[in-house]
């Protein structure tokens, strides 16, 4: 029997005001009720009580954040200490991307026999509230030694990936600290509990679509050249605006469109069809991209993301005045000369229809 008081008191390094009983009974190493998975750490505010979100990405592999990138997933099990997402036929494995710089490794989820992560299904008492709670302890990465924990580190987007840290380590990342972070079962009927329903983002490697995006440009190229003028010679503005203009290949930029964070109308992404994220990024690579896929509208962000719809709301609608373009000043990873959206900024374009016009929208 744990005192819960104590307990809590040195994981929070504060005054609990009640004591939660754990029970003696063990808890075994399967889960088969649906549950979310939280991540606490209580002295990490930027990241405690957020939930895991997993990114859907080529081959069917679903990778793991918190923060705004990913579907929310309310739908996960334990299966022999492995959490499962039987939807998407993946399981929670280590591998890959090793950082020569904290020695940590991704934690992901996929169909393949990559080496698990185990956990241990063990009684504690929430940090916050005391209350019981079920959390999954981390015991090892299947086929190493045991020990080493699970962290998240800062990635794109303002989001964190989770990592695994071995044990024996004191590596940190000053740029990217790992934080060290308790996972934990919150039961649910399986179903998302607002009534906001989320596309599923999905997103390719970066490998295979780099090579497909030249080739589907080709098929986007209907409108005529001679209607397409840079909005730049009807401003009083000397040189061109900073934007990259594809209406010659038939895409009209409409400006710089603020996501989510910069609303307040409650929904998630701007364009929440389709993502994909590169070091090739451009605008080109992007509208190509979502063109590709059947999607009217394309958008870059943060350097290297590009996101795909065939709507959005008014309320993401961009201004049209030459001052809100400087949100969107974020190079693009693949072309230094472009800007890729910016902070939570997207580069707006919409695939012109065949045989229209195609001309940008004009700044002013
Ligand atoms: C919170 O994160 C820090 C940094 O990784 C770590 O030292 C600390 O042990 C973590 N606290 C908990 C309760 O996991």
């Amino acid at each position: 029997m744990i005192n819960c008081r104590t307990l809590s008191a040195l994981l929070a390094g504060a005054a609990v005001t009640s004591a939660c009983t754990i029970p003696t009974t063990p808890i075994p190493n399967n889960i088969a009720y649906p549950f979310r998975a939280q991540v606490q750490n209580a002295s990490r505010p930027e990241v405690h009580n957020l939930y895991m979100n997993l990114l859907e990405v080529g081959g069917g592999d679903r990778h793991l954040f918190i923060g705004p990138v990913g579907t929310p997933t309310y739908d996960l099990t334990l299966v022999d200490g492995v959490i499962n997402h039987v939807p998407a036929g993946v399981r929670a494995v280590i591998g890959g991307e090793f950082s020569e710089i904290d020695h940590t490794t991704k934690l992901f989820m996929t169909g393949r026999g990559d080496p698990r992560a185990i956990f241990q299904p063990t009684y504690a008492c929430n940090p916050d509230t005391d209350a019981l709670q079920i959390e999954l302890r981390f015991v090892m990465w299947q086929n190493q030694p045991a020990g080493g924990w699970i962290c998240v580190r800062p990635t794109f987007d303002n989001s964190y990936e989770f990592r695994y840290y071995p044990p024996g380590n004191t590596l940190v990342d000053v740029n990217r600290e790992c934080i060290k972070v308790t996972l934990v079962v919150i039961p649910t009927t399986g179903l998302p509990q607002s009534s906001t329903t989320l596309s599923t983002s999905t997103i390719s490697s970066t490998s295979t679509s780099t090579s497909s995006s030249s080739t589907s440009t080709s098929s986007s190229t209907s409108t005529s050249t001679s209607t397409s003028t840079t909005s730049s010679t009807s401003t009083p503005t000397t040189g061109p605006l900073p934007f990259t203009d594809l209406t010659s290949s038939g895409y009209r930029f409409l400006g710089c469109a603020p996501e989510e964070r910069w609303t307040t109308d409650g929904a998630f992404r701007t364009l929440p069809d389709a993502v994909i994220s590169s070091d090739t990024m451009a605008n080109a690579f992007c509208t190509s991209w979502c063109t590709a896929r059947g999607y009217k509208y394309a958008g870059t962000e943060w350097s290297r993301e590009c996101w795909c719809g065939n709507a959005f709301a008014p309320t993401r609608q961009p201004a049209t005045t030459i001052a809100s373009l400087a949100k969107c000043n974020y190079k693009c990873t693949g072309d230094q000369s472009q800007n890729c959206g910016g902070d939570a900024w997207l580069s707006l374009y919409e695939h012109c229809a065949a045989g229209a016009t195609c001309n940008n929208v004009v700044f002013t």
